[in-house]
């Protein structure tokens, strides 16, 4: 959704004003802006101009239609994003200012009245979906209250977002800011070095969105996040499939992931995902952030083995992977295939990001996950290769492809590749009605459907 309904932005200046926001809007559009470092005193005066001129205009009555852009931004920076869906604006589904649990509660953006459906449906893992677009391993599916979201607005293949065998805080904020200058893809396995200030900005419904973050995994205590993951579980209708991402830490880490994705099944997970390929695990010998596990192809089969054997049989099992070279690729998938139901790819691409000014985009940490159009082209190419593995191979495995999806184009892309579902994480970050656009493109046509039960 990139334009609202004709008369929104009056309507939304109407409540703004009721609510008594106009006078502050400016001091507190600054305030974000300002919130995790000082934009360019050029930037930041133009910026702060506009607002203080569109704060007059609102509080006037002189705005329109054009006024859109400049108007979401300047709320959302406000801490005032949640009112622009009401009335119909596009918004970003994630405040990048509130904090990791701010947010858990907290889902932006539209929800639909109807759920997009086709009355197709398609297989997955051994079930039976709706349209396969869903929501990877993220925080927009960190709780209950997002899988609720999301499938309001017709995301069916949901991945509850990586929890852990114990509670685990966030990295020190930001964590998560548009790369607005990384408009096109990167080729597969170049080497991404990314410019992103805290204030950087993509308007939403954006096709060429690419982000940075700098989580780190945060995860709630078990108790808390099993008894959410059960009501989540709940929540997701026939047409639905909810994974668990899971992952584990400590010397022991094969079998840290194993009782954590035992606790995932004993919540009710049907299939538990396995994050073999964060990019953002601190290091704090190093001082900085660890390479992504699947990296090292012993300690993965190793942690998929033990997973896999702790499991009850019934319970799916998806390895998650970055973006690999030939080598690596194609000496672990046929190692990881007799173990798994399906592989899931590709995780963000660990880049060094910086500020304008040279200096870390998330203080401590260099390097970050990069995602969105800058990944799409290694995303295709990975998942090109794994579905050539699996026709090579002996091992069925099905296929979750993600990176890059922003669009309707983008999503029939990697299906066409040969995925089994599609994901999108910062196409829904700056879309939520991506899943509603790919549905009415192509839920008569998408191939591969099969008679519903
Ligand atoms: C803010 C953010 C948080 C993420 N957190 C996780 C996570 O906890 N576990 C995981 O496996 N992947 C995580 N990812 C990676 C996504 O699931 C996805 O693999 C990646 O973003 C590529 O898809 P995209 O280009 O659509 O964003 C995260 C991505 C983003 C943007």
């Amino acid at each position: 959704m990139t334009a609202s309904s004709p008369g929104a932005v009056r309507r939304l200046r109407d409540d703004v004003v009721g609510r008594g926001l106009v006078e502050g809007l400016p001091g507190a559009f600054v305030a974000g802006l300002t919130r995790f470092g000082r934009p360019p005193e050029a930037e930041l005066e133009a910026l702060g101009a506009a607002v203080t001129d569109l704060a007059r205009r609102l509080a006037s009555g002189d705005v329109g239609d054009g006024d859109q852009p400049l108007l979401t931004r300047a709320l959302y920076v406000a801490g005032q994003a949640d009112l622009l869906a009401p009335h119909d604006v596009p918004s970003p589904m994630y405040d990048v200012l509130g904090t990791f649990r701010e947010n858990l509660a907290r889902p932006l953006g539209p929800r639909l009245a109807e759920r997009p459906t086709t009355g197709r449906r398609w297989r997955l893992l051994g079930r039976t979906i709706g349209f396969p677009i869903g929501v990877p391993a993220c925080v927009l599916n960190g709780s209950e209250a997002w899988v609720r979201h999301n499938v309001a607005n017709g995301w069916n293949v949901l991945t509850y977002k990586t929890v852990r065998g114990r509670a685990h805080a966030p990295n020190e904020q930001p964590n998560w800011a548009f790369a607005a200058r990384e408009t096109a893809s990167l080729a597969p396995g170049a080497d991404a070095d990314v410019v992103a200030d805290p204030w950087d900005w993509v308007p939403p419904g954006s096709t060429t969105v690419s982000s940075v973050n700098s989580f780190g995994v945060p995860s709630p205590a078990p108790e808390e996040w099993m008894a959410d993951l059960a009501r989540a579980v709940a929540a997701v209708g026939e047409e639905q499939l909810l994974l668990v991402s899971v992952m584990g830490e400590g010397d022991d880490l094969a079998a840290d992931f194993a009782r954590t994705a035992l606790l995932a099944q004993e919540a009710g997970a049907a299939v538990v995902e396995l994050n073999l390929s964060c990019p953002n695990t601190l290091d704090r010998s190093a001082g900085g952030v660890k390479p992504p596990l699947c990296l090292d192809a012993d300690a993965t089969v190793a942690v998929v083995e033990h997973v896999r054997r702790a499991l009850d049989d019934r319970t799916g099992l998806v390895a998650k992977l970055s973006w690999l070279d030939e080598q690596r690729l194609s000496a672990l998938v046929p190692r990881l295939a007799p173990l798994v139901d399906g592989i899931a790819g590709i995780n963000t691409v660990q880049s060094r990001v910086r500020r304008s000014d040279g200096t870390p985009t998330f203080p401590g940490r260099e390097l970050a996950g990069l995602s969105g159009i800058a990944v799409r082209e290694p995303a295709l190419d990975l998942t090109r290769r794994l579905v050539a593995l699996r026709e090579a191979g002996g091992a069925h495995f099905d296929v979750l492809a993600m990176g890059g999806v922003t669009d309707p184009a983008s999503f029939e892309a990697l299906f066409a590749a040969g995925a089994d579902a599609v994901q999108s994480a910062a196409g829904a970050f700056a879309d939520p009605l991506l899943a509603a656009a790919c549905v009415a493109a192509l839920g008569d046509t998408l191939p591969r459907s099969v008679e519903a039960p």
